[in-house]
């Protein structure tokens, strides 16, 4: 199984455009600038899900000649699945309305924001059909067109006390995480770009991956709170930081992950810079950083 990381940072992308924070300002003098959340898997290299359509979806796909389409207009990408209903992670399937069709994957939360929340899949549903496959957190979702594909996956519900922006009351389902299996090998990969607290079924899911690529939004929980940009901490942002007595970085060890890549980081977070102590920090724990276009054999 192939999975190639076509935008690493959150919403907003590193750096934001309206945001002189120091990471910021640091990564437009001399840091590598990312764009927003999503990757793109495939079990043969031909047929290829993305999961979450980033707002820079476009030059995500122009980026990766293996999402390239072949003639006319087939194109190697098969479906979308979708983690939640964010716009960083939904805004471009706007982008992607040219499709002849769209298969969705997604589960009756996220859904039911498309819907009647941020009203994103009621507009794509007027420029192209879109066939929404439910995703049921907990139960396996054959991913495979055929056997020869191997690409199987299950998505699991991430208890999250994130805002309910829209009000639309659903909450088992509103953020999943998604662990793929490669039928052949057996190996498995979590995708987990948003994760409040590793709860124990959470932490069920990951248990002895192969790869998980995790959240990494903030370096520290009050880190937007430090730099007067939010009055909410990353926890109560349905993040948990990476570092800290219970941060990502304290916990993970204990869960027998092969490779660990922080993903999603906010433009604020220092991590995203090869030079600062986080980096380091993150280094010698074992673990790394993401960057777009970073391609991961599993
Ligand atoms: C999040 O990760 O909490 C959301 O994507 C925030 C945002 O994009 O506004
Ligand atoms: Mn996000
Ligand atoms: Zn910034």
């Amino acid at each position: 199984m192939l999975l190639r990381v076509l935008g690493s940072a959150a919403g907003g992308g590193s750096p934001q455009w309206n945001c002189g924070c120091p990471v910021c300002a640091a990564v437009r003098s001399r840091g590598l600038a990312r764009t927003q959340s999503s990757v793109a898997v495939s079990a043969d290299g031909r047929r290829w899900f993305l999961i979450n359509a980033s707002p820079d979806v476009r030059a995500q796909i122009e980026a990766f000649p293996a999402l390239h389409p072949r003639d006319d207009r087939t194109t190697p990408l098969e479906a979308v699945l979708l983690t939640d209903a964010e716009l960083d992670h939904t805004l471009g399937l706007l982008l992607l309305r040219e499709a002849r069709a769209l298969r969705l994957y997604a589960t009756p939360a996220v859904r039911e924001t498309l819907c009647v929340g941020s009203g994103i899949l009621r507009t794509l549903e007027r420029y192209c059909p879109v066939e929404w496959r439910a995703v049921t957190p907990g139960a396996g979702l054959a991913l495979a067109l055929a056997l020869a594909d191997g690409l199987s996956c299950r998505a699991f519900d991430v208890p999250t006390g994130k805002r309910d922006r829209f009000g639309t009351g659903q909450d088992h389902g509103r953020v999943v995480g998604y662990r793929l299996t490669d039928e052949r090998t057996g190996r498995t990969l979590v995708y987990l770009p948003g994760v409040q607290s590793l709860a124990p079924a959470v932490r069920g899911e990951i248990e002895g991956c192969a790869c998980l690529l995790i959240d990494g939004t903030c370096w520290s929980d009050d880190e937007l709170v430090r730099l007067g940009l939010a009055d909410r901490t990353s926890r109560e942002m349905g993040h948990l930081p990476v570092d800290g007595p219970d941060g990502s970085l304290a916990q993970l060890p204990s869960l027998g992950v092969r490779r660990t890549v922080f993903v999603h980081m906010n433009n604020t977070n220092p991590i995203l810079l090869e030079d600062t102590p986080e980096r380091r920090i993150v280094e010698k724990s074992g673990m790394e950083v993401a960057t777009d276009g970073l391609e991961v054999q599993v």
